[in-house]
C-alpha cells in the first residue's frame, strides 16, 4: 500500500500497490475526471509532482509526447511505485455513487442475442451495486489488460449482466466467446462511468445504440420502466445495424412494463447495398437519422443517452450539436 497525495485539495489516499491512481482515488470517494479506463481517451491526465508511476498498458493511446515531457500520466493506467504527490482537478460529478471495488464473478449463464452479441451473467463474490448505464472492467483469464463492458442489467449488485459483441480477432472477445464456460471465473472491477440514467431530471429519454452499444440502453430502459420519478415520461430506444440479423433489442423492451404505452423501440439498417437487406421492410439510415427524422426540432426537448464506437458516438454528439440540443442533455460512453 502506498500514499497519493493531492496538495491542492489536502488530501491523501491509500493506493494499493497493484491499483491505479484514478481507480484507488475513485475508490476512496474522490470526483476523478475519467472516461474509459483502458487508456484510450486520455481524460484522466494527471501530472506527478514527486514520486513514480508506471503505466500498466503499454504506450497507451491517450498519451502523447508532451504529455510525456510534462511529467502526465494516465490515471487509469498508471500505477505508483511508491508515495507520489500529484496534480489532478477534483470535480464533485465524477464522485461515485456506489464506490468502486474488485472482486471475482463466477459465470452463470450465456444466452445468444445475434450472431456476433451474447449475454454473460455473472454472479459477483462480493456483490457491489451500480446505476444503469454504467460499465465494469473484466479481467479475462489468459488476456493482458482488462476491458470495459456495460452491465445490461438494472443493478441488484448480486449479478452483473454484460451484452458484448465479438469482435474480429479480439482477444477478450475471443476468449469469452470460445473459452469461457458457465462456471469459470474473472476479475470484476466497478462500477464506472458517467452515462448513467438521470432519474432527477423530468424529461423524455432517447436512447441511441447500434452494435456493441446495446448493453448500457437497455440498462437504463429497465431503470426507467421502474422508476417512479419517470413514471409520467416517455422512452424511445433506437437501434442502428447493418444489415437486418445485427437488429436487436425489441425482446428485452417488450418485456417492460408500459411497452408501447410510454417505451418504444425503433430500429434501421444501414448497408442496403447488403442482399440480405433486400427482404428488410424498416427504416433505413443510421440510428442518428432516424432520431432526427423523428424528433428533428424537438430533440432538445430530450434527454438523450447513446453508446458504441467511437465514430458513431462522434456522429451523435455531431447531431445532437447541430441540433442545439445542451451538452448538459448528452449522456454517453465511447466503446474504445
Ligand atoms: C466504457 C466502455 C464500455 C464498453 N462497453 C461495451 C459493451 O457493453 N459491449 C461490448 O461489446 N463492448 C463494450 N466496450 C468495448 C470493449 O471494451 C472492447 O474494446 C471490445 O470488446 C474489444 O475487445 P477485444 O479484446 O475483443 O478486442 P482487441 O482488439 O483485442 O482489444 C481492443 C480493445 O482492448 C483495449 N486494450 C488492448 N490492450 C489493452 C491493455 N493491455 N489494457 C487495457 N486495454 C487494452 C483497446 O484499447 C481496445 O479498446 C466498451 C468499451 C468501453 C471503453
Ligand atoms: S485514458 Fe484513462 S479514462 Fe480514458
Amino acid at each position: 500500500m502506498v500514499q497519493i497525495t493531492i496538495p491542492s485539495a489536502n488530501i491523501t489516499f491509500d493506493c494499493d500497490a497493484d491499483d491505479t491512481v484514478l481507480r484507488a482515488g475513485l475508490r476512496a470517494g474522490l470526483g476523478m475526471p475519467y472516461e474509459c479506463n483502458v487508456g484510450s481517451c486520455g481524460n484522466c491526465r494527471f501530472e506527478v509532482l514527486e514520486g513514480e508511476v508506471v503505466h500498466e498498458r503499454e504506450n497507451p493511446p491517450g498519451w502523447n509526447e508532451r504529455d510525456k515531457q510534462r511529467n502526465r500520466y494516465l490515471g487509469c493506467q498508471a500505477r505508483p511505485l511508491g508515495n507520489c504527490t500529484i496534480k489532478v482537478p477534483l470535480r464533485e460529478d465524477y464522485k461515485s455513487h456506489f464506490l468502486p471495488a474488485r472482486t471475482t464473478g463466477k459465470l452463470l449463464a450465456i444466452a445468444d442475442i445475434t450472431h456476433d452479441i451474447r449475454e454473460f451473467r455473472f454472479a459477483l463474490a462480493k456483490p457491489n451495486g451500480f446505476l444503469p448505464g454504467q460499465y465494469g472492467l473484466i479481467g479475462v483469464p489468459g488476456v493482458e489488460g482488462a476491458r470495459a463492458y456495460s452491465m445490461s442489467n438494472a443493478g441488484d449488485g448480486e449479478h452483473w449482466d454484460f451484452q458484448i459483441r465479438k469482435v474480429p480477432n479480439g482477444a477478450a472477445t475471443g476468449a469469452l466467446f470460445d473459452k469461457l464456460q458457465v462456471g469459470d471465473v474473472v476479475t470484476l472491477d466497478g462500477p464506472y462511468g458517467m452515462a448513467y440514467l438521470r432519474e432527477n431530471v423530468a424529461r423524455d429519454v432517447i436512447c441511441l445504440a447500434g452494435g456493441s452499444g446495446l448493453s448500457p440502453m437497455v440498462s437504463i430502459s429497465r431503470a426507467f420502466a421502474a422508476s417512479p420519478a419517470l413514471a409520467g415520461r416517455k422512452l424511445h430506444f433506437i437501434y442502428g445495424g447493418r444489415t437486418p440479423r445485427d437488429i436487436c433489442g425489441e425482446t428485452f423492451l417488450k418485456a417492460l412494463p408500459g411497452y408501447g404505452e410510454r417505451i418504444f423501440y425503433h430500429s434501421a439498417i444501414s448497408d442496403l447495398d447488403h442482399p440480405d437487406s433486400a427482404r428488410w421492410d424498416g427504416k433505413k439510415g443510421f440510428a442518428p437519422d432516424l432520431a432526427v427524422e423523428m424528433f428533428g426540432e424537438s430533440l432538445p426537448d430530450y434527454e438523450i443517452y447513446f453508446a458504441g464506437p467511437p465514430p458513431m458516438a462522434d456522429a451523435i454528439m455531431k447531431m445532437a450539436i447541430g441540433h442545439k440540443v445542451p451538452a448538459a442533455q448528452l449522456h454517453f460512453d465511447k466503446f474504445y
